[in-house]
């Protein structure tokens, strides 16, 4: 049986004002009617049925997932009372789906990225669902860098293809480098033979609990634990609070020996900041996009205006600005420096 695990447990800092610690950014509507978590699973319709989704959160949005996901089992929802990061998380979903099916394969899925091309996306997944199956390998679908980004995972890949009877060629990996420098970086992209790691994992739930075992024995220990529980509220916070905090990139890509990557041909963004929602959303003329709410834009260009739509808002002479409005909050940044808001954040706490 094929499952899917979305990752959601991010708390969005970059995306302040809307994100806030109480509704982050994986269940905020930055792109039409839905929110990007609602997104993921509507993504999977038709590859994956809805009672094999599993959300693994903080226990303080599980009320978030059953609202805004409510065909999802109430079993299936694992809210974490710490973030450990992504390989605790990734550890306890594959005990529990080990558990109900020792032959499972689970899709590993972040809850905040957007994905043109669903058909395509599908496709690739049935690929990587095969590889997984038949190699029993770690499996990532890798996305053409189209420039040298630091904050990204990239794989080396091998150059011949290893199984070309597939709808799409899959490479073994030859290396994975978590999040380089910008040397590095700079020298990955330009070779040509690196894809970043898109973040989208499919394995047997047999494989990762082996790696694990492997690479990372404390979780394994404590996983295993956690799989002869009833994964009750207190088996998952003993889970949790005995796991080291360390991400999957880190603590298992990096060295796990049998990778394959399956290059996919889809649109891919991470969504990392209001840069890139700008990037995204439908534009007006002089590529200004407005969400809600009424702009009226002289001489401006490459703006993005959110606002709760009850104020008109007017720009003259301004290129390249987020104006985003909430009921307690502005922010307004240059398009340029929109990794900055997370600065903002770390400043409002200091003075809480
Ligand atoms: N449940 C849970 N618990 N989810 C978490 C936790 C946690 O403690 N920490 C992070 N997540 C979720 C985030 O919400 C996100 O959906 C996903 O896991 C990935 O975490 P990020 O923190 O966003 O990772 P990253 O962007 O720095 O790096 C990863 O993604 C890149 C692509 O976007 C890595 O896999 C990179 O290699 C990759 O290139
Ligand atoms: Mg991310």
């Amino acid at each position: 049986m094929v499952y899917a695990v979305i990752m959601a447990g991010g708390v969005g800092t970059r995306f302040w004002p809307k994100s806030r610690k109480s509704n982050p950014k994986q269940f905020l509507n930055l792109f039409g009617e839905t929110s990007m978590i609602q997104q993921t699973a509507e993504r999977l319709q038709g590859f994956v049925e809805e009672k094999q989704v599993v959300v693994v959160t903080n226990k303080d949005y599980v009320s978030l997932v059953e609202k805004q996901l409510p065909s999802i089992e109430p079993m299936n929802i694992i809210g974490e009372p710490v973030a450990r990061n992504t390989a605790p998380c990734i550890a306890s979903a594959a005990a529990l789906l080990n558990k109900k099916d020792p032959e499972s394969v689970m899709i590993v899925l972040p809850a905040d990225h957007r994905i043109g091309s669903p058909n395509e996306f599908k496709r690739v997944l049935e690929t990587a669902v095969e590889t997984a199956k038949t190699q029993e390998s770690l499996v990532t679908i890798g996305i053409k860098p189209n420039r040298p980004e630091t904050g990204y995972g990239y794989i080396h890949r091998e150059s011949d293809i290893e199984m070309k009877n597939l709808n799409h060629p899959v490479y073994r990996v030859q290396e994975f480098t978590e999040k380089p420098d910008q040397e590095t970086a700079q020298d990955f992209f330009e070779s040509g033979d690196y894809l970043w790691n898109s973040g989208i994992f499919i394995w047997k739930t047999s494989t990762i609990l082996d790696a694990f075992k492997k690479h990372l024995p404390k979780i394994f220990t404590e996983s295993e634990k956690l799989k002869k529980s009833d994964f009750k509220t207190e088996d998952v916070r003993r889970f949790y609070e005995a796991c080291p905090p360390i991400s999957i990139d880190y603590g298992i890509m990096e060295k796990a020996e049998k990778v394959h990557v399956i290059p996919g041909d889809f649109d891919w963004n991470d969504v990392g900041s209001w840069t890139a929602v700008h990037e995204l959303s439908d534009k007006e003329s002089e590529e200004n996009s407005t969400v809600k709410g009424k702009a009226v834009y002289v001489n401006s260009s490459g703006n993005y205006i959110s606002t709760n739509g009850k104020k008109l808002v007017a720009f003259a002479g301004v290129d390249n600005v987020a104006l985003v409005e909430t009921d307690d909050a502005i922010l307004v940044v240059n398009l340029d420096q929109a990794q900055d808001v997370k600065e903002i954040v770390e400043k409002l706490k200091e003075n809480e």
